[in-house]
């Protein structure tokens, strides 16, 4: 369910656990689950606001690599949903090896990773991000402009990624002239949506079939033992190309038999 939506509702809660007589102790649960998902979600918008602000006035205006030093700083005191300097160096040493033209980000939050990416395409590059809520794409959009990225270069995608996905093929074939698949995919949004998602972009055909590569930020060992169970059921297509404690490098690549 989408937040506003969600958000009108709430104050029906009390009435609907109350009529439901014999039912009672379900709704009570269901009201549980939503409140608790409802406070997740604005711990994630305060928490994105002021990281937003912190990077907004303490960074220089146009310059990419002050942005991510100014996200860096504010790192150092605050707890934060960003990326930190020691996996963002990791990432960039990744990235710069890969030399990716299209990249799929799910996950934008306050936009760290895309700045960094963003840095690290060429000038016909195009990084496409997925963010589920959409006060932090927002933030986000705003981070990336302030690095001094055009609108040509990025498009924020507001929605879940379960829903975005499907929908990514008939935009990529929107653009003339360009590929209408990712070579790079970085994920570091919901853990659980990992798997189910890099299955949905092989299905939907988004995944370059000469290759391309899947970053994951590993948040959840459950989740890294799945993807390693993957690739090993799909040794034609998927290899580990490099593993750590934080991040595993997946590379993809369709091998056609004659
Ligand atoms: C850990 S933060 C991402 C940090 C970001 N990579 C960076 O470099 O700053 C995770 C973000 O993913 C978003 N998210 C979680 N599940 C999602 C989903 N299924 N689809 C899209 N975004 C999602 C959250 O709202 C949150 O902003």
């Amino acid at each position: 369910m989408s937040f506003w939506p969600m958000m009108a509702s709430l104050p029906l809660l009390p009435a609907i656990v109350l009529g439901l007589g014999r039912h009672r102790a379900r709704a009570a649960q269901l009201c549980y689950v939503v409140l608790t998902w409802m406070l997740r979600l604005l711990r994630g918008q305060v928490c994105a606001t002021k990281t937003h602000s912190f990077v907004f006035s303490h960074c220089t205006h146009g310059n990419a690599n002050s942005v991510l030093e100014a996200f860096d700083v504010y790192a150092e005191t605050h707890a934060s949903a960003s990326l930190g300097p020691q996996i963002g160096q990791a990432l960039n040493e990744v990235v710069k090896h890969v030399r990716p033209s299209r990249v799929l980000e799910l996950g934008m939050n306050c936009g760290y990773a895309s700045v960094l990416l963003l840095r690290l395409l060429p000038p016909d590059g195009k990084l496409l991000t997925v963010e589920q809520d959409p006060a932090v794409a927002d933030l986000g959009e705003e981070i990336i402009l302030v690095a001094g990225f055009k609108q040509t270069q990025f498009q924020v995608l507001t929605g879940s990624s379960g829903h975005i996905i499907p929908t990514l093929q008939s935009l990529l074939e929107e653009a003339p002239g360009t590929s209408s698949t990712f070579n790079l995919v970085f994920m570091d949004h919901d853990p659980q949506q990992y798997l189910l998602d890099l299955q949905a972009l092989e299905k939907e055909g988004l995944l370059c079939p000469s290759g391309c590569s899947i970053i994951a930020i590993i948040r959840n060992q459950r989740v890294l033992k799945e993807l390693r169970e993957m690739v090993q059921a799909r040794p034609e297509c998927y290899i580990i190309k490099s593993l750590n404690n934080e991040m595993i490098e997946l590379f993809f690549q369709r091998v056609h038999s004659k």
